[in-house]
């Protein structure tokens, strides 16, 4: 029954991918006996036939590490610059899986992953994929590795941010990543105790977030954490994006449909650092309060794993294993309560967990005073 297993990490880093590897290859190595190479950089590496050897030496030290040993990159099999071109280059990489004469291909991502996964499982390869990603938003997994560390990190930045905007009287803005989903920004919100929450799922009323912190004011409190998601938008921002979105389903000709795809992609950048910036402007504008910006960025991603978060990637990694052994493919293994379940990867390719508005996480800020800018 010995397993030639191909793995590698895509999309942004997170904290457990090392975990995961390590997961995998120790039970793939030690409990079953197969082999396991890495291929670096992503799918990329997959393209160009970059590997290493992943043998005992190598996972040894390694589940306490950031980032990823095979390294990473938002490549996809489909769509990749290669020679100053964008070139559809699964044929190359289908090749290369047959090359190294694997049995199956580990794919360790987030949702661009899951997606780029099923496009190669209808290649025919045998792909099983690991749900990662600090957003939380893939779909039928109760969570994904990394949340929990940027969790702690983004809670505890807000807890020192709180110091400060209590000694300035200030406003501070405090933009979280998650561009469609606003698991971080709420579940750190919370934790850390900001006054106001933004997310992408629920557009806001700047009046609404303007008033919610005149009112600390009048009940002496004369400053505020507004906690914002990367992607959270106001109520015009959020009318303007459906309107584009309307016009790139309706459109008649390519050139409509590339049109509206442009102008969607622009106002979606302006999430990010600028949309904050604007945002924070214009409540100091509205409260008459000095207000500032941190935008945690990439610092939310980097470092050592939390425990939970090794526990995690350990248990999904080890059930891969077993999946392996069981030729179980085509699947992407999810966390469901203690369990690790394994769900076909048509269920999962394409679709986000976001937020439900009647999640218990937004009844629970509401019903402690956090203002969610509806
Ligand atoms: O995919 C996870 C994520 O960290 C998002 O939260 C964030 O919007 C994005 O990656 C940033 O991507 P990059 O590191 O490529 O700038």
């Amino acid at each position: 029954m010995s397993k030639r297993v191909g793995i590698l990490t895509a999309g942004g880093d997170s904290p457990g991918l090392n975990a995961a590897i390590r997961g995998v290859g120790k039970t793939i190595q030690g409990h079953y006996g197969m082999q396991m190479i890495g291929f670096l950089g992503g799918f990329r590496g997959l393209m160009e036939n970059r590997s290493t050897r992943l043998d005992g030496n190598i996972l040894s030290g390694i589940l306490t590490r950031g980032g990823t040993i095979l390294g990473t990159s938002r490549d996809k099999p489909h769509r990749m610059l290669v020679d100053g071109l964008m070139q559809d280059m699964t044929e190359t990489i289908v090749q290369n899986y047959h090359r190294n004469n694997l049995d199956v291909l580990i794919c360790l991502g987030g949702g661009g992953t899951q997606k780029n996964a099923l496009h190669l499982k209808q290649q025919g390869l045998n792909i099983i994929t690991l749900p990662k990603t600090i957003d939380n938003d893939v779909a039928r997994t109760d969570t994904t590795f990394g949340f929990d560390t940027a969790l702690g990190i983004a809670t505890e930045a807000i807890d020192r941010l709180h110091s400060t905007a209590h000694s300035h009287h200030r406003i501070i803005v405090v933009e979280i990543m998650g561009h469609r989903a606003g698991w971080l920004a709420l579940g750190a919100g919370i934790a850390g105790g900001a006054d106001v929450i933004l997310l992408p799922e629920i557009p806001y009323n700047i009046d609404h977030v303007a008033e919610a912190i005149r009112r600390r004011v009048k009940h002496g409190k004369p400053f505020s954490i507004v906690a914002v998601a990367e992607g959270a938008r106001s109520l015009e921002q959020a009318a303007m994006i459906k309107a584009a979105e309307v016009r790139k389903l309706n459109a008649e000709s390519k050139k409509e449909r590339k049109q509206a795809k442009r102008e969607l992609k622009s106002l979606e950048a302006h999430h990010s650092g600028i949309h904050t910036v604007n945002l924070s402007e214009q409540l100091e504008r509205l409260t008459g309060l000095e207000s500032r910006v941190t935008i945690l960025g990439h610092v939310q991603r980097g470092g050592a794993p939390s425990a939970a978060d090794r526990l995690l990637a350990t248990r999904l990694g080890s059930a891969c294993a077993d999946l392996i052994a069981a030729e179980i493919y085509g699947v992407m293994v999810a966390s469901e309560g203690d369990r690790a379940v394994a769900v076909p990867l048509e269920e999962v390719a394409g679709q986000k967990k976001l937020v439900p508005l009647d999640h218990p996480w937004v009844i629970s800020a509401k019903r402690v005073g956090t203002s969610l800018g509806d």
